[in-house]
């Protein structure tokens, strides 16, 4: 158990981007999904989280870039920290400091690198000595796409059916390895519906949710499939198709909802007037306005400039398959 106040750890956890998507909970507490994922870590986007266990607080203290936590992420943590206390045996508050270096919440998947951080430097700085495997069961706790920024590349999130057996593991693969992509941070504002609230409205009232189910089981065997193949357009392909079903899950939703705005719109249209060109590349969308665009590293230079002249060039970044979780 750990009393004293020296012990601070820090974890840095990169993002991922999901090419088959998270979208549901089969429980809610636990999050345990319905469906299998599959994701790629990235290398530009990441946080970087402190974690002291200190018998001098009185309550945790959470510091999210260079400010005091809101109610609301002031509560995600702490509850987070109270499985930790729990499954650690430590009752001393924590200090948190956190810098986020991803546009929060905008639909870059800020929770999954946010709670891989906090994953790993909490229960190491709680006493605990967690492997991959466990640090990816106890990251899905605080969010469900965090379990898969645990580790670096390529990463399926095995759905399991309860805690121990629901989490993600590596696909190692020496396979399109020259993909990259390009982020394109068309909004930088919280989104309206969190994936949250989101995902549970889209199980309790889409009709299409249990097709989703099925479909979903096929998509992740395709993609597999075209990883090992290394093929890339089959690649892009399926991912881009996920993503579209998976946003056919809002619009079906009672009542429903949208995460595109126009822009989106006019991302995802040069997405494919760039792909009938000849410039191979596919879109896909998470829990907001922002469009990554999938491609190779010979086309990386031709769409960043299209997309710099459409936004400008403070809204397109160029990101590659990056690593899982480091301690500093
Ligand atoms: C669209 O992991 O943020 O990005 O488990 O409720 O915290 P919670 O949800 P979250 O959902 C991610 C949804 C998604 C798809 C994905 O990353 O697989």
């Amino acid at each position: 158990m750990t009393t004293s106040s020296d012990n601070v750890v820090t974890a840095v956890a990169h993002t991922n981007i999901a090419l088959i998507k998270y979208w549901g909970k089969r429980d809610a507490n636990l999050i345990i999904p319905y469906t299998g994922s599959l994701s790629l870590t990235l290398d530009q986007f990441y946080t970087e989280t402190s974690v002291n266990f200190d018998q001098n607080l009185d309550r945790d203290e959470v510091s999210i870039d260079d400010q005091s936590a809101a109610n609301n992420s002031w509560q995600r943590v702490h509850d987070f920290l109270e499985i930790v206390r729990e499954k650690s045996g430590t009752h001393l508050n924590a200090k948190v400091v956190s810098h986020n270096h991803v546009p929060t919440a905008a639909g870059l998947a800020s929770s999954a690198s946010a709670f891989a951080a906090l994953a790993a430097a909490a229960s190491k700085a709680a006493g605990m000595n967690l492997n991959n495997q466990e640090l990816s069961i106890l990251a899905r706790r605080g969010s469900g796409s965090a379990c898969r920024s645990i580790f670096g590349g390529f990463v399926e999130w095995q759905r399991g059916t309860d805690d121990a057996d629901s989490y993600a593991v590596p696909i190692n693969t020496p396979h399109l390895n020259d993909i990259r992509v390009v982020a394109l941070t068309i909004e930088k504002h919280q989104k309206p519906i969190s994936s949250r609230r989101g995902m549970a409205l889209s199980v309790t009232t889409s009709p299409y949710y249990p097709t989703w189910v099925k479909v979903v089981e096929s998509d992740l065997q395709s993609i597999k499939s075209a990883i090992n193949q290394d093929d890339f357009t089959r690649f892009g392909t399926i991912s881009e198709l996920n993503a579209m079903r998976m946003h056919a899950l809002t619009l079906s939703s009672d009542p429903d909802f949208l995460y595109f705005n126009g822009r989106t719109l006019d991302a995802m249209n040069e997405v494919k007037r760039l792909r009938h060109s000849g410039v191979e590349c596919y879109y896909t969308i998470d829990a907001g306005p922002n469009v990554k665009v999938i491609c190779q590293t010979k086309n990386v230079k031709e769409i960043t400039t299209t997309f710099s002249k459409l936004f400008g060039p403070d809204k397109v970044t160029v990101a590659q398959p990056g690593p899982g979780i480091k301690y500093l």
